[in-house]
């Protein structure tokens, strides 16, 4: 569907949520990268607009024609990728082999918070291996999820619907945090905000271990593409990058591809 869309139409009467039109245009038209069914014979498109902005466009689509029926950020709609008929391409059932292989090298220890834990591979996984781990996420339909595999996995692990954003609050000190895929998803403001708000919640001498989507990956579906300098200048003052590696996400196939190049970092807390 994504190709064939020419003509974007917008009634007077669809939600903006303060999305301009302009916006929804560029992301219908330009930078659209998965869909999925939505309630009523809707489709949602998610993409990205030119100045980094996540959105989820509604459209009722026939042929190139596309109905808007409503737009919004995806800060306020993350929920809305879990309850499809099909899995986000990031929610692949099992965990990102980098995070296996650092599993394996003993380095998800201690307290652990995954923040942006998704469906919670990532938690559960650190759990397995010993872990105090918690993962958190603003998703309830993905701590839903989270939390029923614990129970058939018979893991261990809490599961809280919270804001990554809020970090600060948290009386909580953490030896490890995991990113899988949420740094990528938040806009310059927050993002300053989150690597603040993982320094407040890190022991010094704890480690931020983190997957995100690298320049390195052609074309441009997908979330924001980090260079590696781009990477140093998020994690400034207060920060150590110990190691910065080429590496792969795994994903549900679309676009064709069922992997994207990734840029895997461990950065630890001075
Ligand atoms: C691309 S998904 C990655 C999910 C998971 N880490 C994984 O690897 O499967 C990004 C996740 O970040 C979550 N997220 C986005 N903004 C957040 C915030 N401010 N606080 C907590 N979670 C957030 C979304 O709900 C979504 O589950």
């Amino acid at each position: 569907m994504l190709d064939a869309i020419r003509n974007v139409n917008w009634p007077d009467n669809a939600a903006g949520n303060g999305v301009s039109r302009e916006e929804t245009r560029e992301v219908l038209l330009r930078r659209p990268y998965w869909t999925a069914p939505g309630p009523d014979g809707t489709t949602l498109v998610y993409g990205l607009t030119d100045a980094g902005r996540h959105l989820l466009v509604s459209v009722v689509a026939e042929g190139e024609d596309v109905l808007v029926v409503g737009a919004r950020d995806m800060k306020e709609s993350w929920d809305a990728s879990y309850t499809g008929a099909a899995p986000p391409p990031w929610d692949i059932g099992r965990p990102q082999p980098a995070f296996v292989r650092l599993a394996d090298e003993g380095r998800l220890r201690g307290r652990v918070l995954d923040a942006g834990c998704g469906t919670g591979e990532h938690t559960l996984l650190a759990a397995s291996r010993g872990a105090d781990a918690t993962g958190m996420d603003l998703s309830p339909t993905a701590i839903r999820r989270a939390r029923e595999k614990a129970a058939e996995r018979g893991v261990s692990a809490r599961f809280e619907i919270a804001d990554a954003l809020e970090l600060p609050r948290r009386a909580v000190v953490f030896d490890t945090v995991i990113d899988s895929a949420v740094l990528h998803v938040l806009d310059a403001e927050d993002r300053a905000k989150y690597v603040a708000g993982i320094a407040s919640v890190l022991r010094p001498g704890g480690v931020c271990h983190l997957i995100c989507f690298s320049d390195r990956q052609p074309g441009s579906w997908g979330p924001r593409r980090f260079r590696a300098d781009e990477l140093h200048a998020a994690f400034g003052d207060g920060w150590a990058i110990d190691s910065l590696t080429a590496d792969k996400f795994h994903l549900n196939p679309f676009h064709g591809v069922h992997e994207a190049h990734a840029w895997l970092a461990t950065i630890t807390r001075k």
